[in-house]
């Protein structure tokens, strides 16, 4: 599948105004998608697990103009972000092409996220999927011809993909792959797909509980991440152990082996780590409350026997990730001893979940 497949059709019955609202939930990345090439193309297949409760909300008002151009604006939670428009003006840019009515209306976009926006989580990939489902939702209903779900889903990723490339894994749940591999048949670089092979019992309704570390503002964008990985000695390595990673999790998933699972996801968070270690400039993301937990989860799991495991954003906060059947017994270790770790004691229980939805 090309890019040709989204090029829009003809519209029909585009009216002068009205608005649209959609929910996007969050993604945490199993294998880490770190290092890009093209228009937001990955170096490598990443596989994630949608969120439930950590979401986006956007509602997108639309209303005809005659002025040539883009005009729009962004609200969160009710406050004009001016900050936020250089990089919805870019979006708007790269899907020009796709969706060509950007420039016949001018948009208000609202949009609030179900977490703290100083919470050191990430909103772009929640946020700009929620914006993505917006645009594609009028497309579907001022496109002349029938539009398939299939279709639907694979056009507002692929724009998703476009605005934060991990938010083309927020349309869907609860495992999404994104990048082509040869072992997963479908897969694209272009959009997020399924998980299309059996997954045992043990990853139902997994939990992810997010560890608010350092709350603060990103020390380095992901855009800048990104592109450290360009020049960097370790890149192709790296690509190659993602690559291999997603064949090992692919075994994993169908026997439910959560050792293997743990070894897969601990590592591969300490590998986006290294890689900011040892770029030019480098970074040290993790703080020494990210080490406390990580030390103490390995403690209770050598005493306890538990398959709770952590994985890192790129950042300092820490997602716990452990079964449905753990739920009470984590939650308590969590409250009782990781918590003290977190900046004003504040966590997020989440787990994964079906992706997005209209409202
Ligand atoms: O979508 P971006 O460009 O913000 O990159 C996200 C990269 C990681 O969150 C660190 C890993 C991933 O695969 O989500």
């Amino acid at each position: 599948m090309s890019e040709a497949t989204f090029l829009p059709g003809t519209y029909s019955n585009q009216p002068q105004s009205g608005r649209i609202s959609w929910r996007s939930p969050s993604n945490i990345a199993l294998v880490k998608y770190w290092g890009k090439h093209g228009v937001q193309l990955p170096k490598n297949t990443s596989v994630s697990f949608t969120l439930s409760n950590c979401f986006t909300e956007t509602t997108l008002h639309y209303k005809k103009k005659e002025t040539a151009g883009y005009n729009f604006e962004v609200y969160l939670d009710g406050n004009r972000e001016e900050g936020f428009e250089p990089k919805i003006s870019q979006f708007f840019d790269r899907l020009q092409k796709y969706l060509p009515f950007l420039e016949q209306y001018s948009f208000r976009i609202e949009t609030s996220n179900s977490f703290p926006h100083s919470s050191g989580i990430a909103s772009s990939a929640s946020g700009m999927s929620a914006l993505a489902l917006c645009l594609m939702d009028l497309e579907r209903s001022w496109s002349g011809a029938e539009m398939t779900d299939d279709h639907f889903d694979k056009k507002a990723s692929f724009l998703a993909r476009l605005g934060s490339g991990s938010a083309c894994r927020s349309i869907d749940g609860p495992l999404i792959v994104w990048g082509e591999h040869p072992e997963i048949d479908n897969s694209s670089d272009l959009f997020g797909t399924k998980y299309p092979f059996e997954v045992h019992s043990n990853f139902m309704n997994y939990r992810d509980t997010i560890l608010l570390v350092d709350k603060g503002e990103k020390q380095v964008s992901s855009t800048v991440g990104h592109g450290l990985m360009k020049d960097h000695p370790y890149a192709e390595q790296r690509f190659e152990q993602a690559n291999a990673n997603i064949v090992r999790l692919i075994d994993v998933f169908k026997s439910g082996d959560l050792d293997a699972f743990i070894e897969i996801v601990e590592s591969e968070a300490l590998q986006l780590h290294a890689m900011m270690m040892t770029s030019l400039p480098y970074f040290i993301l993790m703080k020494p409350n990210t080490l406390e937990i990580i030390n103490r989860i390995w403690k209770y799991r050598n005493e306890t026997g538990s398959k709770v495991c952590f994985t890192l954003d790129a950042g300092a906060n820490v997602h716990v990730l452990y079964p449905a059947n753990e739920a009470a017994e984590v939650s308590s270790f969590i409250e009782s001893e990781l918590a003290q770790f977190c900046k004003n004691g504040s966590f997020i229980h989440d787990l994964a979940g079906i992706g997005a939805q209209s409202l």
